[in-house]
């Protein structure tokens, strides 16, 4: 039997201890907090948090209830965020007191809680954060701009080549780019098995630390002291099975790239570089599981987040043909079809800029997540608003993305409103904010501008069918990392020569 319980049932059976566990302090609404939906003693708001489609609900009361909205579940505090100054002056000026993460038990049992998005801002997490640069920072990045460019390049190929599985051609894609970076593995080889373990290790993830999953023992923590023999303790043994994937990731991949550099035989990456700079026997055993956790990040951070943006385009293009010729142009205009776009015609390419913008406004993977964390030892008041400790803080970036008083028609894809210079850059918002922001956020700037660039000059990206019948729709899962519900597309190629270079 699971012990992940549907909330909603979960919430109603719980009725019964409530009165048991509930600490009477948490009753009402505290006095200062920003007006929200009204809730039911004990309960707060949990009975009216969506199931689906959260950042919509958020939408919504944030039309209702103002730029600024509270909720209450049991005694946890929401502060949900709709406006984009707002979100500046909380997660950004404020950030030594609201960049804490919300501690979830099933995330600890199971030994994720060493992984960056859930570590506190500790000596830790900054030494995790630091790791992760030496291979992800903006210079390595630029130097990287070679890579990024053959990397794209097989893609397409990749794509052209065997059209039907586009999920499986993006996705081991993303994850052998990944294992390139952190662990220098070559070309095609996954010697360590990480494309298949990182999968199996990001669906443990996912289920540990979605919010809109709650664990029995999440709610109530006593009960990871019963024996895991007892009935409904199964979330024990899951842990337990779950610590010893995480154990193979961590270790097998790091191993084998340790393997490498001691025979010489790695291009650059991030354990190299660690090596290089510190040498790796200098590190203790809580630096290795630093690192070792720092490098393992790249795949748990970047894999869904990636593999979703990179499909949206691809989905963008069958739908928008228009935008597709228009983009191919631009591509064709700079390299006269006689080359593949560099890193170099970025400055002559602004219409492949807009299309990223746009794809990120219009796909965006993340619209909510992942909460920030009022420091859980003091209340704050910012611009006015009070904070209670410990709140969860949560941006309604999808929200925000489609707000109309921003972006017109905001549900319609259409690259060409990011001419306005002064229309809000989605990529200045959609990787988050001050300490915590996204860790990948350069390598997403490069990989997919340059994998936009690369497609338009080679493929045609077309609808599986002449007729139009099996046209795919603009619909994604739902998720704490959202995905385009997989379709079908023909890539013809426009230029074969290209693909030879
Ligand atoms: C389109 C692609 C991506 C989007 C939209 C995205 C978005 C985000 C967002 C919104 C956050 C939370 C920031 C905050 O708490 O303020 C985040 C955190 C994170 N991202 Fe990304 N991300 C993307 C790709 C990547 C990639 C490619 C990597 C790694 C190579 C990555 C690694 C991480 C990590 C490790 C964190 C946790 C940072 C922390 O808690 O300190 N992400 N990302």
């Amino acid at each position: 039997m699971s012990t992940a319980l549907p909330f909603q049932f979960l919430v109603t059976s719980l009725l019964l201890f409530l009165g048991i566990i509930y600490r009477a302090r948490t009753g009402g609404r505290p006095p200062g907090l920003p007006p929200g939906p009204p809730g039911l003693p004990f309960l707060g708001n949990a009975l009216q948090l969506p199931s689906k489609d959260a950042y919509k609900t958020f939408t919504k009361w944030g039309k209702q209830y103002g730029p600024i909205v509270a909720v209450k579940v049991f005694s946890q505090s929401l502060i949900i965020i709709n406006s984009v100054k707002l979100a500046a002056d909380l997660l950004n000026k404020s950030s030594s007191s609201t960049s804490f993460r919300i501690t979830r038990r099933m995330v600890q049992l199971s030994g994720f809680d060493r992984s960056i998005p859930h570590l506190q801002p500790t000596t830790e997490f900054n030494k995790s954060r630091q790791y992760t640069k030496m291979a992800l920072g903006a210079i390595e990045m630029t130097q990287y701009e070679p890579e990024h460019q053959r990397r794209a390049l097989r893609l397409v190929i990749k794509l052209a080549q065997n059209p039907k599985n586009i999920y499986n051609e993006i996705g081991v894609w993303v994850a052998l780019g990944f294992e390139h970076i952190a662990y220098g593995t070559d070309d095609e080889e996954d010697a360590s098995g990480f494309v298949e373990m990182g999968r199996h290790a990001l669906a443990i993830f996912t289920a540990a630390s979605d919010p809109m999953i709650v664990w029995a023992v999440d709610v109530l923590p006593f009960l990871r002291h019963f024996p895991s023999w007892l009935p409904g303790m199964s979330f024990k043994r899951k842990a337990r099975e779950w610590k010893r994937v995480l154990r193979d990731i961590l270790n097998k991949p790091f191993h084998h790239a340790v393997r490498k550099i001691n025979a010489g035989l790695t291009s650059q990456c991030l354990i190299s570089r660690v090596a290089e700079s510190h040498s790796l026997d200098s590190l203790d055993e809580d630096d290795l599981v630093i690192l070792k956790n720092a490098a393992m990040n790249i795949y748990i951070g970047g894999f869904d987040t990636m593999t979703s943006i990179v499909a949206s385009f691809y989905l963008a293009m069958v739908l928008h043909p228009e935008a597709q010729t228009r983009g191919q142009q631009e591509v064709d205009s700079v390299t006269g079809r006689s080359r593949l776009p560099t890193f170099a015609d970025r400055p002559n390419l602004p219409y492949v800029d807009c299309i990223m913008k746009e794809v990120m406004r219009w796909a965006i993977p993340t619209p909510f997540l992942f909460p920030h964390v009022q420091d859980p030892t003091s209340d704050a008041m910012v611009d006015g608003v009070f904070v209670p400790r410990g709140s969860l803080l949560i941006v309604n970036t999808g929200g925000i993305f489609e707000d109309p008083k921003i972006y017109a028609n905001p549900l319609q894809f259409w690259p060409e409103r990011f001419h306005d210079k002064n229309l809000l850059d989605p990529l200045s918002i959609a990787f988050g904010y001050a300490r915590r922001q996204c860790t990948g956020i350069h390598f997403v700037e490069k990989r997919l501008w340059i994998t936009i660039a690369t497609t338009l000059a080679t493929l045609n990206i077309c609808p599986p069918t002449e007729n139009n019948s099996r046209m795919p729709k603009a619909e994604w899962t739902d998720g704490p990392v959202r995905l385009p519900l997989t379709y079908d597309a023909k890539f013809n190629v426009r230029t074969p020569a290209l693909l030879e270079t």
